[in-house]
């Protein structure tokens, strides 16, 4: 957490304080943000961007020496196993999790391969959403498998699909199967893995692609009735929901999108139309300010605890770490699982 000190210095000291030693820094320092991120820390971003976008900057900022990470830890640990060797990221606040990412554990994705594999040989691939950790990063890309995000997920199923006749997904239910049904997957052909209760595999024999059981609690508290009470009081409403939704959310919806697919459905929209957008709040305010001419609205006010935690005296705090040369809040992350999970992480940009 940032130093007691900051706390006596107004916004606007703390912001000037931002600039100038970004300023000193220069070149050696980039700063990348995430979406969801509040607009005290998001404003100071190099680059903001959905999950692949940033993945795709974190992998190309050669430059910088230092890479700071506003978001939650997995983006900063992607980043971390992606940048050059020479580079260091840290993260302005190290508590800032991501809840679903920590729904599967490499040891429980062991135990659902093996049983996967005993039932259907090498005939499946395992593909894990950005949202897990380095470890599982690191079994799917020692297993012949990849990473994708929100805005890739199709692409990289049908990657699978085009290798094997079943992929196991991790560790979004609601994101797999959105992906499959609007792949033309028929239901029926969609299983779920809950390793706190594996199924017995015969159960699961006749699907194509198995997803876990793990969620975004924020975006599946998005409801139909949600979706009913704006387009009772705005009929024309445009409904548009991130994909970690429930189904029956999305399919009632007129549109899904990773954070950078909402932003330019948002931007598309016709003048005067309203727009009513399912996903973390701090972005949809934010483009409800952006958007002026547009009546956007929240289909539900839903906050991100983790994302939201950090703030702009967080993000000053690690600055001038950087610059005393005595870099705080680190992410590194263990040789092998770097390597592992760069191979996956690489397929997806590759496939992307
Ligand atoms: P995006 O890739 O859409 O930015 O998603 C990130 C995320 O964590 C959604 O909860």
């Amino acid at each position: 957490m940032c130093a007691e000190w900051y706390k006596d210095l107004s916004d606007e000291e703390v912001a000037a304080a931002i600039e100038n030693v970004r300023g000193r820094l220069g070149d050696a320092v980039t700063i990348l943000g995430h979406h969801y991120q509040r607009d005290e820390v998001i404003e100071f971003a190099d680059y903001r961007g959905d999950s692949l976008g940033l993945s795709r900057r974190a992998a190309q900022a050669e430059k910088a020496r230092y890479i700071v990470f506003c978001g939650v830890y997995f983006m900063a640990e992607t980043a971390a196993i992606l940048c050059k060797p020479d580079q260091q990221v840290v993260q302005p606040v190290m508590e800032a999790l991501c809840p679903l990412a920590r729904m599967a554990s490499a040891a429980q994705a062991k135990q659902a391969w093996s049983a996967l594999t005993g039932m259907w040989g090498d005939d499946v691939v395992p593909v894990t959403y950005q949202n897990s950790v380095g470890e599982l990063k690191a079994f799917v890309g020692q297993r012949g498998g990849a990473v994708c995000t929100s805005s890739n997920a199709q692409n990289l199923f049908a990657w699978g699909l085009e290798r094997k006749d079943h992929v196991l997904f991790m560790p979004d239910e609601h994101l797999g199967t959105n992906t499959a049904l609007a792949m033309g997957v028929p239901k029926e052909e969609i299983g779920v893995w809950d390793p706190t209760n594996p199924p017995d595999p015969q159960a699961l024999a006749s699907c194509r692609i198995i997803v876990w059981k793990g969620h975004c609690s924020v975006h599946t508290g998005f409801t139909v009735e949600d979706v009913e009470n704006v387009r009772d009081d705005y009929p024309e409403a445009l409904v548009v929901v991130h994909p970690e939704c429930r189904h029956e959310v999305v399919a009632v919806s007129d549109a899904t999108g990773s954070t950078a697919g909402i932003l330019e459905y948002v931007d598309k929209a016709p003048v005067g139309s309203t727009i009513a957008v399912g996903t973390e709040w701090h972005f949809v305010n934010r483009l409800q300010h952006k958007y002026r001419n547009k009546n956007v609205l929240p289909l539900q006010r839903r906050e991100c605890r983790d994302m939201a935690m950090t703030r702009m005296r967080d993000l000053l705090n690690v600055l001038e770490s950087l610059e005393r040369g005595d870099p705080q809040n680190k992410v590194s992350v263990e040789e092998e699982t770097a390597r592992g999970a760069s191979v996956a992480l690489e397929r997806m940009l590759e496939v992307s």
